[in-house]
């Protein structure tokens, strides 16, 4: 069942990826029931999901029987009569497609409805089930800790901890999920995988987007809500974690909340000396002028709202004492791109000097949007120089080898849960460590509101502040936006 099947997640992922799940013949026995408050018979239905599909797959020979499996119920999230209606049209097609009472409830709307939809699900008997009841819930989960508290006591009436997916796409994205097999399956790896060897990671999330349509939200959001909270916290713990037992759930979770654990709390004053904030002013993103953040539909014209954030993060364990994990977001930046730079320390003596010229540092750099690969900068001889060095790169990109056509993140993300691995969703002691975190930063911010914004232009990399952060500490952001993996066709 799709909560807001009529909405834009539905159009734009969900549909495309079950579709794809089912091409590849991973759908046997299914239905779907399009869940909004909008009236729609059922073959209206089927042809948005249709249309979707073709939108964003092309035109495809079985879409017929695919979207036959689809059904729209028209419902008031708050009244126990559409729940009844709901309940009983999904018995029917339980018996009709033998889906053995199994049932996943996917929240694809407004977030302030989350808890009052799992608690009538729960009242109104649709978790009355034979088989399993999941429930999958999209971000934002909570809007503190003590909101996220409240909603997962709401939801929690009616699921158990294992029973619920939270979704956070990123880690969806298949080198999201390649950074766990990057580190655990190579030998030259993980002996170097900490302070000894490491001097700081980096990890940028820019977007060229501004807030589009959803100033509203946006609003009361900002940068670290949206972004640091949820994703990049994700990635760091997944780079920062110890090798867990198993690749179980159980022992991935466990590892990543250790991570949460470790992480230095950072509040009050503290957090000039770790977290910069931005808001874009007005500039020009592929040669078209764009409007500042303040000038966006629904925005306050003297909004104090981040759009990006930088920050540095310390995990206070054996491993990653004194090394900073800087990360950086935002909105409206010069190019759209997500990668993640470690940087090796220095050699001891570098024997190589020309006049000027340093050793370039080994790095790792994973790139997980828009391309999808590793390099690995090295330094070898120059080719019919004496003995000077320069800077190789070694790379592997996903597209140009062994996969074509990466999945969406959604459909593995959809596929996982049907099949009962939630891996790769947010257990919930990681929400609450990541809200605790982010709380203490946005109660400063709150308090000490941002005098110089808009404080960077749209299309540049993010206010000057964000490359002190890091210039203070002895480095400087790698330039992501040229540092494209070297497609080996
Ligand atoms: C979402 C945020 O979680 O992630 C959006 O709410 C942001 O504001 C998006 O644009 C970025 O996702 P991606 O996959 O495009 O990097």
């Amino acid at each position: 069942m799709i909560f807001g099947a009529t909405g834009d997640l539905a159009k734009r992922k969900l549909f495309p990826s079950l579709y794809r799940l089912y091409e590849k013949n991973r759908l046997h026995k299914f239905a779907v029931i399009g869940v909004a408050r909008r009236s729609l018979t059922n073959e209206e239905f089927q042809q948005n999901v249709r249309d979707s599909v073709v939108s964003s797959l092309g035109i495809k020979n079985d879409l017929d029987e695919f979207v036959s499996h689809f059904y729209y119920q028209s419902h008031d999230v708050t009244d126990s009569a559409s729940y009844v209606a709901l309940k009983n049209s999904a018995d029917q097609i339980d018996v009709r497609y033998e889906l053995e009472g199994n049932r996943i409830f996917y929240l694809a709307m407004a977030p302030e409805f989350f808890g009052t939809i799992a608690l009538h699900l729960k009242s109104d008997g649709l978790t009355d089930v034979t088989g399993y009841k999941r429930l999958v819930i999209e971000k934002p989960f909570g809007h503190d800790l003590a909101s996220a508290i409240e909603l997962n006591n709401q939801i929690r009436t009616a699921f158990s901890e294992d029973e619920i997916y939270r979704i956070d796409h990123y880690l969806g994205k298949e080198m999201v999920r390649n950074i766990e097999v990057i580190r655990f399956a190579n030998a030259i790896f993980e002996p170097l995988w900490n302070n000894r060897y490491i001097s700081n990671i980096q990890i940028t999330s820019s977007e060229t987007l501004g807030v589009e349509e959803r100033g509203r939200y946006y609003e009361t959001s900002g940068a670290l809500r949206d972004m640091v909270q949820n994703h990049m916290l994700q990635m760091v713990a997944l780079l920062a974690m110890e090798p867990p037992i198993r690749l179980t759930t159980d022992e991935i979770r466990s590892e990543k909340v250790r991570v949460f654990r470790a992480l230095r709390m950072i509040e009050g004053e503290q957090v000039k000396d770790y977290f910069v904030r931005g808001q874009y002013g007005e500039g020009t993103i592929d040669g078209n002028p764009v409007p500042k953040y303040r000038d966006e539909p629904m925005v306050n014209q003297n909004s104090n709202t981040e759009t990006f954030v930088a920050g540095k993060f310390k995990i206070d364990n054996f491993r990653w004492a004194g090394v900073p994990f800087y990360i950086r977001t935002g909105k409206r930046m010069a190019a759209k791109t997500t990668k993640i730079v470690v940087q090796f320390k220095d050699i001891p003596m570098n024997l190589y000097y020309q006049t000027e010229k340093v050793l370039n540092p080994n790095l790792l750099v994973i790139h997980i949007q828009p391309e999808e690969g590793i390099t690995l900068h090295l330094n070898a001889k120059k080719a019919g120089g004496h003995l000077d060095a320069q800077e190789v790169k070694l790379s592997f990109a996903n597209t140009g080898t062994n996969a074509m056509n990466t999945p969406e993140g959604y459909e593995k993300l959809l596929f996982d849960c049907m099949r009962g691995d939630a891996t790769n969703f947010t257990h919930w002691d990681e929400v609450a460590y990541s809200w605790a975190f982010v709380d203490k930063i946005s109660a400063y911010w709150e308090q000490t509101k941002e005098d110089n914004f808009p404080n960077y232009q749209a299309g540049s990399m993010g206010p000057k502040a964000a490359d002190e952060l890091v210039e203070k500490d002895g480095f400087f952001w790698w330039p992501v936006n040229n540092m494209d993996v070297d497609v080996c066709k």
